[in-house]
């Protein structure tokens, strides 16, 4: 192997320049060439590509977004699609791909593996967690750091003047950003769409802290929940409980943004490494991921086939501890 692509795709997640900056310098390090692809796989239908070196992705493990670009393709979706795009890699000599991004990339990959033999291996690249097959996804970590930062500061408004605040963080249908972002923030409650919500049993929880005098209350809402978005379910609750003053807050993009924090430059440093080895090694249609502080190969197939348990003990710690 003498060249190789590397390409951030889908949702944008904290860490992708650190891991885009890792899958470069290890593969100079092992004497190949390095060609990083703009926008995704819409990028390498069009050939938009730019030849890396070690200076290219130099000041960049700081840096939120992706100096790559992302975006979601409808045109590969298509067979017609991906042919045009593999053209491209194989006019330029490229015989192998790491792919940055989650679920729908990594289904990308394999369909370019399957009809194009083109050798592909993942990082998971998303803030929501929801992969199989690893401890964390790149992003995730600072995408909860975020979010507590930003209920901090809610809480001081709530408690101010007595409030209650539906506050909903991202997650897409998983609940692991709300469970964290819950914990670490001492929420009342957390709403996720892994266990159902029952809108009466978390009236009775707010009446018991009325009754306790708790000043304000916040409350976690995934946005995939089954009761729907924070703005619904502060509508079903306030229909029966309005004893204390309501707001919603949807924290929306900024869960995306920001300087990714130390844990995911470390973890996004590590995939990036061995994404690089497992493709020297003969390994395709892998991600890779973190487990019990280990990096492993997991099949595309397991790892975007459906999203790791929420840990239920934390949700009942939620609920013990406020
Ligand atoms: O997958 C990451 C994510 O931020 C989800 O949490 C959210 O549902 C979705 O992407 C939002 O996508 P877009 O930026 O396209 O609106």
């Amino acid at each position: 192997m003498k060249k190789i692509a590397v390409m951030t795709s889908g949702g944008d997640a904290p860490g992708m320049n650190a891991g885009i900056r890792a899958v470069t310098r290890t593969a100079l390090q092992k004497g190949l060439e390095v060609v990083g692809i703009y926008r995704g796989y819409q990028g390498m239908i069009e050939g938009d590509f730019i030849p890396l070196d070690r200076f290219r992705v130099s000041n960049i493990i700081q840096r939120g977004g992706t100096f790559l670009k992302t975006a979601r393709s409808e045109e590969f979706r298509t067979v017609e699609g991906r042919a045009k795009a593999a053209a491209h890699l194989k006019k330029e000599g490229i015989e192998a791909l790491v792919v940055i991004g989650g679920d729908g990339s990594f289904r990308g990959a394999a369909a370019l593996h399957a009809e194009h033999g083109i050798q592909v291996v993942g990082c998971p690249g998303t803030i929501d967690n929801d992969l199989y097959g690893t401890d964390y996804t790149i992003g995730y970590d600072t995408a909860v750091n975020t979010a507590v930062q930003a209920i901090d500061q809610i809480r001081d408004t709530a408690d101010s003047h007595n409030r209650l605040f539906f506050v909903e963080v991202m997650g897409r249908d998983a609940g692991f950003i709300a469970l964290r972002t819950g914990l670490a923030s001492g929420a009342e409650s957390v709403l996720v769409p892994e266990t159902t919500t029952y809108i009466d049993e978390l009236i009775t929880k707010l009446e018991e802290g009325r009754k306790l005098k708790k000043a304000s209350a916040i409350i976690i809402v995934a946005e995939g929940d089954d009761e729907g978005g924070a703005l619904d379910i502060a509508k079903k609750v306030n229909e029966k409980f309005d004893a204390w003053e309501t707001k919603v807050t949807v924290l929306g993009h900024i869960q995306r943004g920001g300087s990714p924090t130390a844990f995911d430059r470390i973890l996004a440093s590590r995939m990036g490494n061995s994404a690089v080895e497992a493709l020297l090694k003969g390994s395709t249609n892998v991600m890779i991921g973190q487990r019990n502080n280990e990096m492993v190969e997991v099949p595309f197939t397991q790892a975007s086939k459906h999203h790791e348990t929420l840990n239920p003990h934390l949700l009942e710690l939620v609920e013990i501890l406020s």
